[in-house]
C-alpha cells in the first residue's frame, strides 16, 4: 500500500471533530497610533464555539474582520481551515470566505426583496445554481429556522427577531461550516433574542457548524453555552440544558486593552474572581 495514500489528507484532518478550524496567533492591529489588538491568540475547534466578550470598542468586530480577510492585521498569523488568510490574495480568499457565514450587526436585509429573494440572493444572482435547486435550498433553510410560512413576505412585514433569523438563513444558504455572529441579538428584547440564540445552537448541534459569537450580552452568551439542540425521533427539535461535555465545547474569551484577559468555559467565567470580570458579569 502506498504510505502516502494511507494517511488522511489535510482536508480530511480539518473535517475531523476537534480539528482547529480558526487559529489566531499573536495577532496585532493598530489604527494609526491607536492600538486595538496587542496580542490576540485563540483557537476554534471544529464544532465548537468561541464567544468573544468585551466592552464596546474592545476590538471584537475587528477580530472578525481580520479572520475573514476584510482587514489586514499588522502582525501575527491567522488560519481559517488551514489557510493563512493574512497571506492570501483577494482571489485566494474566495474559497475561504465560501466556508464562512457572516452575520454582521449592520448586515441588513434588502428591503425591496422578499424573504425568499433575500435568502437566495447569491444562489440566484451569483452562483448560477439551477433555479429549482436554489428554491429547494431556500425553502430548506427557512424551514430550518422555522420561518417557511413567511417566504413571500417583505422584510418590513417581519419582526426584528424574524429579520435577524432570515439573515442567519441567508448566511446558511451556502452551507458554511463556520459561522460568525457579530452582536446578532443586540437591540432585541430577551425573549426575541432567545429565538435567535436557538438558531445559533441548532446550527452548531444539528449541522456541526463551528461558531464565533461576538456579544456584549452575557445572558445570550451563557444561554448559547449552556443549552443544546436535540432532534426527537419524530423530527421535532428541542433546546435543552447542555450536558457538561457540551458546555466545555464553548470557550469564552474576554478582550481588554487589546489582550485576552480571560479564557475559559462558562463555569470558569462564573467562578472568576477577577475584579474586571466581576464588574462585567454583574
Ligand atoms: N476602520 C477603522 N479606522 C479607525 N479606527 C477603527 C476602525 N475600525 C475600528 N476602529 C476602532 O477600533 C476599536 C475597536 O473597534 P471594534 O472592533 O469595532 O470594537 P467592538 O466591536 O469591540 O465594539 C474602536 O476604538 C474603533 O473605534
Ligand atoms: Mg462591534
Amino acid at each position: 500500500m502506498d504510505p502516502l495514500n494511507a494517511s488522511p489528507s489535510a482536508e480530511a484532518l480539518l473535517d475531523a471533530p476537534g480539528a482547529p478550524v480558526v487559529v489566531l496567533d499573536d495577532v496585532q492591529l493598530a489604527f494609526d497610533e491607536k492600538v486595538v489588538l496587542r496580542r490576540v491568540s485563540f483557537t476554534l475547534l471544529r464544532g465548537h464555539t468561541t464567544i468573544i466578550l468585551g466592552a464596546s470598542g474592545s476590538g471584537k468586530s475587528t477580530i472578525l474582520k481580520i479572520l475573514t480577510g476584510l482587514l489586514p492585521s499588522d502582525g501575527g498569523a491567522v488560519w481559517v481551515n488551514g489557510a493563512r488568510v493574512d497571506q492570501l490574495s483577494e482571489q485566494e480568499l474566495m474559497p475561504v470566505r465560501g466556508d464562512l457565514g457572516m452575520i454582521f450587526q449592520e448586515g441588513a436585509l434588502f428591503d425591496s426583496l422578499t424573504v425568499r429573494e433575500n435568502v437566495g440572493y447569491k444562489l440566484y444572482e451569483e452562483l448560477h445554481v439551477p433555479i429549482d435547486e436554489a428554491d429547494r435550498r431556500v425553502e430548506e433553510v427557512l424551514g430550518f429556522i422555522g420561518l417557511a410560512e413567511h417566504i413571500d413576505k417583505m422584510p418590513s412585514e417581519l419582526s426584528g427577531g424574524q429579520r435577524r433569523r432570515v439573515a442567519i438563513a441567508r448566511a446558511m444558504a451556502f452551507r458554511p461550516k463556520i459561522m460568525l455572529y457579530d452582536e446578532a441579538t443586540t437591540g432585541l428584547d430577551p425573549i426575541t433574542a432567545t429565538t435567535v440564540d436557538d438558531e445559533i445552537i441548532k446550527l452548531r448541534d444539528l449541522e456541526s457548524v463551528s461558531s464565533i459569537v461576538v456579544t456584549h450580552q452575557l445572558r445570550d452568551a451563557f444561554y448559547v453555552a449552556e443549552r443544546m439542540a436535540v432532534r426527537d425521533p419524530d423530527g421535532r427539535v428541542r433546546i435543552v440544558p447542555a450536558d457538561p461535555e457540551k458546555v466545555r465545547q464553548t470557550a469564552f474569551i474576554m478582550l481588554k486593552d487589546g489582550l485576552i484577559c480571560f479564557e475559559g468555559d462558562a463555569d470558569a467565567l462564573r467562578a472568576s474572581t477577577d475584579p474586571y470580570l466581576r464588574t462585567f458579569l454583574s
